[in-house]
């Protein structure tokens, strides 16, 4: 197996990485695995900017290649909020299920549900970054929340094609069609992966 660290201390990220990573024989470590973890402020402009900063910050501290996710849901009638702010889209001390109502707030009476997931992967190894990779995907946000998988804005994402929210999908449909299974995807297939 081929050891990588993983950027993120979220939990639900770690496992759908794992699960999207294990078939190309790509093994995850987990924060706690590793230890001395620096913790970076995400203060970049764009999905990029706050993965490549994780990923190159954290290979160096640790001495270790690292795979960071910066990701993010855009709205397309709200001018693509929350955008980098998702994780913190209702403030500090918020959490999924405030962001998801501030957002169906902010959506209240606006016809127009068109929305995208975006996911930016970034490698880096202690001497810094190796590559990043980017992937989407597209659908449309519903009225009131459904199902119990996944994490943040799942339970009101309906991907484009599908009835059912990713919330609702099975976990391997989800992560077969979404910004996090497309960017590593496409991560793999640039060799970003490949131990130099
Ligand atoms: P990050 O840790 O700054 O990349 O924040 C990512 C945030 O975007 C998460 O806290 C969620 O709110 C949202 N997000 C990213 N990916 C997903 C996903 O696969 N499903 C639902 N929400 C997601």
């Amino acid at each position: 197996m081929n050891d990588i660290l993983a950027a993120t201390g979220n939990a639900h990220k770690v496992l759908e990485m794992s699960a999207i990573l294990a078939p190309a024989g790509i093994r995850l470590l987990r924060p706690q695995d590793v230890g001395g973890i620096p913790e970076v402020i995400e203060d970049g402009a764009s999905f990029r900017e706050n993965a490549v900063k994780k990923a190159c910050e954290i290979a160096a501290a640790t001495g270790r290649r690292v795979v960071a996710d910066d990701s993010g849901l855009e709205v397309a009638a709200l001018g693509g909020e929350p955008g980098v702010l998702s994780a913190r889209y209702a403030g500090a001390g918020g959490n999924d299920g405030r962001n998801v109502r501030k957002l169906l707030d902010r959506l209240a009476g606006v016809a127009d549900r068109r929305a995208r997931f975006v996911c930016v992967i970034a490698v880096a190894d202690p001497t810094g970054l190796v590559g990043t990779a980017e992937g989407e995907v597209r659908g449309q946000i519903i009225a009131a929340p459904r199902g119990d998988g996944g994490f943040g804005y799942d339970p009101v994402f309906v991907p484009a094609g599908h009835e059912q929210t990713f919330a609702e999908l099975p976990a391997a449909l989800k992560n077969g069609m979404s910004h996090r299974g497309n960017a590593l995807a496409a991560a793999l297939a640039q060799g970003l992966f490949v131990a130099g």
